[in-house]
């Protein structure tokens, strides 16, 4: 199910960075009537819906973090138990409880905040009629009995954990050991999408983190949330913030993708932002183009899955026509392993579609100031 997933929510990222991508570029144009703008901003909230249902699933089947930063998970908690104290029912009392000590993670803010939404909202579908429910933030020094009912495996080793426990109508043995799946809810059809377990255990998944659950019928179910302590995680690269839209000054860019809708998206940006474009959908077509128009091309995007050359080969074809050449390559997926060797290799970035025009403005005039080799971290 996990592959599926991520097949499907690859062609709708695509979709959708052609979708988001028209829209913002609609909305730059001069002399919109206040009508058109309105709408064009619903059609921007609704395509963000659509991209934060397929987060959810990617979120499942991803392997690496999103966008890791340093933070104190005790003030993510305070701030979650204040939200929550206001948003959810009133016959739901929530109960905080911080314990003494360090709480800096190195993780991704966004999807921790993910992780607890997930499961309060959970908490507080399991008390219809009202109840109790406890946000706690503790450490731990589990031994080798503890084992992760996620992933399966023994747990031994020092903690953060966050609990969310709610007093609600617990989780039956038939029950329990699905709901970790996608698409598996118990919740009538509008109100449950099934989505939100198997979205928690991604994420703690990529975090190196794990689960444990405690239920009983009628009594309630206790979540616990184990994530690595920060010294852990120090491997982890932190993403920079990102500023502005950047203008091109008429440089031009050979754009790869064999995503029509894609490549006219980036292709209406970038000639927006004041670039010359060059585009194909094939990679040895790009390849031609490059050998034939080497000197008045001064960088490369390039898709990474295609069908007949992909983007790593690409990238190795046209290194060796012009060793310090600037390639960007575009990803439905996160940056892996063979990702980061690219990178090692003087690829200037990588981007994870769908993709943002900020992004993309920033990380191609970035390049294009510097005057050779590798200048970025993966976006
Ligand atoms: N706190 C809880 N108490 C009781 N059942 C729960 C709780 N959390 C999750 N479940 C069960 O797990 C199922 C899957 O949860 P989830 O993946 O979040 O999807 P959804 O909430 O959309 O049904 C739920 O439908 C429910 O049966
Ligand atoms: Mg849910």
């Amino acid at each position: 199910v996990g592959q599926l997933a991520a097949g499907i929510a690859h062609d709708f990222n695509n979709i959708l960075t052609s979708i988001s991508g028209f829209t913002e570029l609609t909305q730059m144009a001069p002399d919109i009537s206040p009508a058109v703008s309105a709408n064009l901003e619903k059609i921007i909230s609704a395509s963000q819906r659509a991209a934060n249902l397929v987060r959810q699933l990617l979120d499942f089947s991803r392997k690496t973090i999103r966008n890791p930063k340093r933070f104190d998970l005790a003030e993510t908690i305070r701030e979650a138990a204040n939200f929550f104290d206001r948003a959810i029912p009133e016959n739901i009392k929530i109960v905080l409880a911080v314990a003494p000590g360090e709480f800096t993670v190195k993780a991704d803010p966004t999807q921790i905040q993910q992780v607890i939404t997930n499961l309060v909202i959970n908490a507080r579908d399991a008390m219809p009629n009202g109840g109790e429910l406890s946000l706690e933030l503790d450490h731990l020094e589990a031994d080798e009995t503890l084992t992760c009912v996620a992933c399966g495996l023994p747990m031994a080793g020092t903690w953060l954990t966050i609990t969310v426990k709610d007093s609600g109508e617990g989780i039956s043995p038939e029950v329990l050991p699905h709901i970790f799946e996608p698409f598996f809810t118990t919740k009538p059809v509008g109100e449950g999408t099934g989505l939100g377990l198997s979205q928690v255990f991604g994420i703690i998944n990529q975090h190196d983190g794990h689960i444990t659950i405690a239920s009983e019928i009628g009594k309630g179910t206790t979540f616990k949330v184990y994530l690595p302590t920060s010294e852990r995680l120090d491997g982890v690269i932190e993403t920079p913030p990102q500023p502005d839209l950047k203008h091109g000054h008429g440089e031009t860019i050979l754009i790869v993708e064999d995503e029509s809708i894609v490549l006219d998206a980036c292709r209406s940006v970038l000639e927006h932002l004041g670039y010359r474009t060059l585009t194909t959908e094939s990679g040895r077509e790009a390849l031609a183009i490059y050998q034939a128009q080497k000197n008045d091309i001064a960088m490369v995007i390039t898709d990474m899955v295609m069908p007949d050359m992909d983007g790593s080969a690409l990238f190795m074809a046209l290194k060796a026509e012009t060793p310090g050449i600037k390639v960007v390559l575009m990803s439905g997926y996160p940056l892996n392993e063979n990702g980061k060797e690219l990178l090692e290799m003087g690829v200037v970035a990588w981007l994870e579609k769908p993709i943002s025009f900020k992004q993309l403005s920033n990380v191609v005039s970035n390049a294009l100031s510097v005057k050779q080799g590798r200048w970025s971290k993966p976006y």
